[in-house]
């Protein structure tokens, strides 16, 4: 594994992705998105009708693609830019069943491991299980939550400015639903990592909590 990895954990709308990029610019370093990867795999599967039994035996004609600029990260599908479709409120029901296929998983952690041996300066990636299962040996470990109004709030506000439903009540639930799937889930359930760094950003600016990640990487440098 290459020295400088970023795991960066926690439940959805915590903010990971805002946190993630924006660090990732400040040191120059790559950046993975590992839960866009499971929203493909998801996307690709309800595109050719596969229930999740069917898909481990199609998964190598899913070909995904992610381009790890933190300024502008893409992710395709067999050659198709899917960065859009795979925020669909269709998909976001779907995601988690199909992320807890353990031959999914397997396929996605192998090939975010091959993103990281690729990068050169280094490497910011957000997920679930980045911590305690595809990195163990980061650099640093960050555990981000936030309470599950100001997550609900903020993928609400995400939701409109994609032109989908944007109602804070059915987004809290389907929040409080998707992390409850992903905390008990039989393969790399939410977690936090023994030695990961918990960061509550309820009551932090987005500017702040960036700035405190940088300032943690930068004491371990
Ligand atoms: O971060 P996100 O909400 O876009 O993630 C979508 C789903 O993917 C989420 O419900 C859980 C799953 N996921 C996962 O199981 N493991 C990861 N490392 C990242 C995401």
């Amino acid at each position: 594994m290459p020295p400088n990895v970023i795991a960066i954990d926690g439940p959805s709308g915590s903010g990971k992705s805002s946190v993630s990029k924006g660090v990732a610019q400040i040191l120059g370093y790559d950046y993975l998105d590992t839960g866009a990867m499971y929203r493909a795999v998801t996307w690709w599967a309800l595109d050719q009708g596969l229930a999740e039994v069917d898909v481990p035996a199609r998964l190598e004609q899913c070909v995904i693609v992610s381009r790890t600029d933190p300024t502008d990260p893409q992710i395709s599908v067999n050659g198709v830019d899917v960065s859009e479709a795979i925020r669909t409120p269709e998909v976001t029901a779907a995601v988690s069943r199909y992320s807890a296929v353990p031959e999914v998983r397997a396929a996605l952690v192998a090939q975010q491991r091959q993103v990281a041996e690729h990068t050169s300066q280094g490497l910011v990636a957000e997920g679930r299980d980045l911590g305690t299962v595809v990195f163990p040996d980061a650099l640093l470990k960050v555990y981000l939550t936030a309470d599950v109004e100001a997550r609900a709030r903020r993928r609400a506000a995400e939701n409109a400015e994609r032109g989908h439903d944007a109602d804070v009540s059915t987004t809290h639930q389907s929040l409080a639903e998707r992390d409850r799937a992903d905390s008990q889930r039989a393969v790399s359930p939410l977690q936090i990592a023994d030695d990961a760094v918990e960061v509550d950003a309820t009551y932090m600016t987005l500017a702040e909590v960036i700035d405190h990640v940088a300032a943690l990487v930068k004491e371990r440098l």
